[in-house]
């Protein structure tokens, strides 16, 4: 049955040049490039610059994947950027995107679900396109947690860094069924009793401050492997596929640990498992688009491959989506 379905144009992203490393982290708090390639296989992470925001980075990593869909601004009539570090409390970073690329028509606006945040970008804008509403969106995940990062505390501070990465979605015809180009299946959900496993402690409402990220990282670990082979699971059942049948497993890049379990569980080969933690840390909401940026610049994702995204994060949240490219 012709189906309408958001069919990916274009892929980019961006990062700061500031590279941080785990030896320089260690000469800040005490710490070792060892214990933090051990607990999570981070190796460096990039950290923007004094005049980079989350919407100068996200406004770059637009202008890549606009450029790679061979698509101009005016084709674009929806902006959803994932964040959880936005340069003001308002206006948001989507309108600053859009006005930074001179778009003046459609609809911009920011979405939080913190490192799930790109999984729901997608979904959300899956909708709108597949709903006839809208033509064209930007979806874009962009962060700079380096600005919410309490740096005296070891437990958290190794583990975050700043990126930016941007997907062009197209509503365009598809067959209804799972060889069909374009986003097949999105599935979210959200938990909002373990907020205190992992939070930042100040918001404009409360503390007037925008506060700085606490972690249990022990209870987050504990959580996130069964939540996102859940909402994977689901993903695979809603589209008759199975493990077998992914090209690329392309996971929200936290910790190489949790990665290796969680397709361990499900079967997935690492040689189809893309890892970039190890230079990328956790950049939150940027770390599935920067991960697909990283894999369709090198040739692994190529045009009709089956790519598996999922991620889990504050709130909590989790959330899995599955794209034929
Ligand atoms: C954060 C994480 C790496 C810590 O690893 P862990 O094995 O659980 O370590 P623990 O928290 O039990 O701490 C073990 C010890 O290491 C110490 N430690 C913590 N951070 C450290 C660091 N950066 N360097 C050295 N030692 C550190 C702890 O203080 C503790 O010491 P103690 O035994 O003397 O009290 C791990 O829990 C994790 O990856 N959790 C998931 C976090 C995550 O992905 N969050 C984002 C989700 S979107």
């Amino acid at each position: 049955m012709a189906t309408i379905r958001s069919v990916v144009r274009g892929c980019g992203y961006h990062l700061p040049e500031r590279v941080l490393t785990n030896a320089e982290l260690s000469r800040m708090v005490d710490t070792s490039h060892e214990w933090i390639v051990q607990r999570t296989g981070i190796e460096e992470r990039r950290i923007a610059a004094e005049d980079e925001t989350t919407s100068t980075l996200g406004l770059k990593a637009a202008e890549k994947a606009l450029a790679d869909a061979r698509l101009t601004p005016a084709d674009i009539d929806l902006i959803v950027v994932a964040t959880s570090t936005p340069d003001f409390t308002f206006p948001s970073v989507a309108t600053q995107i859009q006005a930074g690329l001179g778009i003046t028509h459609g609809a911009a606006f920011d979405l939080q679900a913190v490192c799930t945040g790109f999984v729901y970008a997608v979904a959300t804008a899956d909708k709108f396109l597949t709903s006839g509403s809208h033509k064209r969106a930007l979806v874009i995940g962009a962060e700079t947690f380096s600005r919410i990062l309490d740096w005296t505390d070891r437990t958290t501070c190794v583990l975050f860094g700043d990126g930016a990465g941007a997907l062009v979605l197209e509503a365009q015809l598809g067959t209804g069924t799972s060889e069909d180009r374009g986003v097949l299946t999105s599935h979210l959900r959200s938990d909002g009793r373990h907020r205190e496993k992992l939070y930042v402690d100040g918001g404009p409402g409360s503390t007037k401050t925008c506060g700085f990220l606490r972690m249990q990282g022990k209870e987050v670990f504990k959580h996130a492997v069964g939540m996102v082979t859940d909402v994977i699971t689901d993903a695979f059942k809603a589209t008759r596929t199975s493990a077998a049948d992914i090209d690329w497993f392309v996971p929200h890049q936290a910790n190489k640990r949790i990665i290796d379990a969680t397709a361990e569980k499900l079967g997935i080969p690492s040689e189809k498992v893309v890892m970039t933690v190890q230079r990328h840390g956790n950049t939150s909401a940027a770390s599935i688009p920067l991960a697909l940026g990283v894999a369709r610049a090198d040739g692994r994702i190529k045009e009709g491959d089956l790519v598996m995204i999922e991620a889990m994060g504050g709130g909590f949240t989790w959330g899995a989506a599955l794209i034929r490219w």
